[in-house]
């Protein structure tokens, strides 16, 4: 062994002691936590107790890729052990790379996967990955579905499972939760406090990627979105510092994290607004209607979505397919109380004859569990969407269209290609002004949206052009039904945001353009632009290609 680390974790002993990091009021004062235009890597990993001078990092002579990426692999080993990091000649390499939802993602083959154990830990990679210029990736729940989301091929693949606190605060109005957690794990733990909060719907989600981009929730005609019900962000900024972000300490960056994904920092823990669940307890499953019912079924998708006001605790999604030809809508109508089947706004589906129905009194955690059944691993995955203004018409339109264009899809070996219609309802776009507002440019004066997606899987790598060329034609199609009718709308929703899709452009100019400048203040060097390169990005779409669709 060339180096020697006694020292060094000495250091770092001391330096997780003396920093209470699960404290925001811990956090690095407010004057130093914006980058100065001399900032120091070195010095400032020396701060969190690293010493570069006794790092293969100090070796760094040849700032080729590989080169950079191995010392810094090798540097993080030498800090956290090798149990922290992972190479690809070890089995755990490939159990971890295998856990992505995606078999696009899990194709990926990262130079090194490190285990951040704790949040100083996320600080010192990012430092490392500066100072060695070797890119990196941070996954939380590995949802994302496409190539260097949330892992990146010869980089560092961050992996933030470590970080899975779930703290319930004393009076129980908030909760703590570390991006190292799965939304059934969140509820599963809060059912006993008779409390949850407002994440995503299927279990094994995490909440680092859906919290970052929105999060639509079973409770967000109430409550609104995920990203609107953070009462604070500690996050990890370029500098490596931690602040906290609410709406009076760095309101600006508070509002870029409300929907602005990965380019201000890593969230090492969210601190949500709790809500009250008793014993968990709430209503829904799933419809599913013949092709003679289509016409009742987008009136009262369309009914359900335009009466919200009415009654909040009622959402829905519906999810057109083909299955072995026969065409079906598989409608999931879901209430924030039992006996959802009573609420008058339910009424329009009640009278449509259902060849199966599981809507039933639940408990999230389970609820949750049981839809992850539908959307299984290893796969080709995309989402890739759109949102148009509400109107019956398109509801009508839109799966029309899916239908026409779906032969296209027939040789595709292992295709499975859905449409899903969801409401953006009004109530949801007026919570969205809480605390100050996000970016994502979804105003009430546009009335409620239809966010639209066509998901598919999907076997081979070499179909892919045929996937994607088949939904940029029924995207083009629908966008152009909406504009036919004035009921055009440019935002795109980043966590059903395809690969090709630009999605911060979609949030309008004025928001880009801030979110642009927030980024200069707390990331003059652009380190989430460019250290960490993958996902959607303030400038583009994580990979452009004029052919498909890119919103
Ligand atoms: C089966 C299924 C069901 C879904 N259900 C819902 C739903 O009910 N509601 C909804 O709104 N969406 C839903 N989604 C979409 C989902 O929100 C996105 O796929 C989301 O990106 C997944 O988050 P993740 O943490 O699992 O993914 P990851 O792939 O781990 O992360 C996605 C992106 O976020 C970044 N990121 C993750 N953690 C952090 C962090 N702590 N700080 C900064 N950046 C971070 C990653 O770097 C990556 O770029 C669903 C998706 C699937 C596949
Ligand atoms: C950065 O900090 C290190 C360690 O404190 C110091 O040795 C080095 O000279 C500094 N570099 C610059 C450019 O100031
Ligand atoms: C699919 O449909 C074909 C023709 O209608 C039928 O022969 C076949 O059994 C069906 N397969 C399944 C799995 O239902
Ligand atoms: C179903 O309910 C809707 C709205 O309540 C009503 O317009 C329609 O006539 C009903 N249809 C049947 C078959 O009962
Ligand atoms: C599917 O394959 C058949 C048989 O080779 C061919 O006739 C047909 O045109 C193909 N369809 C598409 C959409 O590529
Ligand atoms: C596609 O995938 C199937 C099933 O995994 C496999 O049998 C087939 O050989 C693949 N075809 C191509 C062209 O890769």
């Amino acid at each position: 062994m060339l180096f020697s680390y006694g020292s060094l974790l000495a250091a770092l002993a001391l330096a997780a002691n003396t920093q209470s990091t699960d404290d925001p009021s811990g956090a690095v004062p407010d004057t130093d936590a914006i980058e100065p235009p001399d900032f120091n890597v070195t010095a400032a990993l020396f701060d969190l107790g690293v010493n570069v001078a006794e790092l293969p990092a100090a070796q760094l002579v040849d700032r080729s890729s590989n080169a950079a990426c191995s010392i810094a692999c090798a540097s993080l080993q030498g800090i956290y052990g090798p149990a922290s990091v992972d190479f690809s000649n070890e089995p755990t390499y490939d159990t971890f790379t295998s856990g992505y939802w995606s078999q696009i993602q899990e194709n990926v083959n990262p130079y090194c996967i490190f285990r951040a154990p704790d949040k100083t830990a996320v600080s010192v990679v990012i430092l490392l990955s500066r100072l060695t210029t070797c890119p990196f990736a941070v996954k939380s729940g590995g949802h994302a579905a496409f190539n260097g989301a949330s892992s990146i091929d010869g980089g560092i693949t961050v992996s933030l499972a470590a970080l899975n606190q779930i703290i319930v605060s004393n009076d129980k109005k908030s909760v703590a939760v570390g991006p190292g957690n799965t939304w059934n794990a969140v509820y599963s733990k809060l059912q006993s406090y008779n409390i949850a909060v407002i994440g995503g719907r299927v279990a094994p989600i995490g909440t680092g990627g859906l919290t970052t981009g929105g999060g639509i929730s079973f409770f967000s005609s109430i409550y609104g979105w995920a990203c609107d019900n953070v009462n604070s962000y500690d996050v990890v900024l370029s500098s490596g510092a931690q602040v906290n972000a609410s709406p009076t300490s760095f309101p600006d960056l508070y509002w870029a994290l409300r929907g602005g994904g990965n380019n201000f920092g890593i969230v090492v823990n969210f601190n949500y607004a709790a809500i009250s669940l008793p014993g968990g307890n709430m209503w829904g499953g799933t419809r599913v209607y013949t092709e003679n019912n289509f016409p009742a079924v987008t009136k009262a998708f369309a009914s359900v979505v335009q009466n919200s006001p009415s009654d909040g605790n009622a959402g829905l999604w519906v999810a057109w397919l083909a299955n072995n030809g026969t065409k079906i809508a598989a409608t999931e109508l879901y209430y924030a109380k039992p006996n959802g089947q009573n609420a008058a706004i339910f009424k329009p589906f009640n009278n449509i004859t259902a060849i199966s129905d599981s809507t039933q009194n639940r408990q999230l955690a389970p609820y949750t569990a049981e839809l992850a059944t539908s959307n299984p691993y290893g796969l080709r995955e995309t989402y890739y969407g759109l949102t148009v203004k509400a109107d019956q018409s398109l509801a009508d339109a839109a799966k029309d269209i899916f239908y026409q264009e779906l032969p296209a899809t027939a040789n595709v070996s292992g295709a499975n290609p859905v449409m899903v219609y969801q409401g953006i309802t009004l109530p949801e776009i007026q919570q969205m002004t809480k605390n100050g507002g996000n970016p994502l440019g979804i105003y009430a004066s546009d009335g409620p949206l239809y966010l639209i997606h066509v998901a598919c899987w999907w076997n081979n790598a070499s179909d892919d052009p045929i996937i994607y060329a088949f939904i940029t034609k029924v995207l083009n199609r629908l966008k152009a039904a909406a504009t036919k009718i004035n009921k055009q709308n440019d935002y795109i929703y980043m966590n059903y945001g395809g690969l090709y899709e630009d999605v911060i452009k979609s949030y309008g100019a004025d928001n880009k353009a801030k979110l642009k400048s927030i980024s200069l203040k707390y990331d003059p060097d652009q380190v989430f632009q460019k250290l960490q390169p993958g996902y959607f990005k303030l400038d583009r779409a994580p990979f452009v290609d004029p052919r498909y669709y890119s919103g």
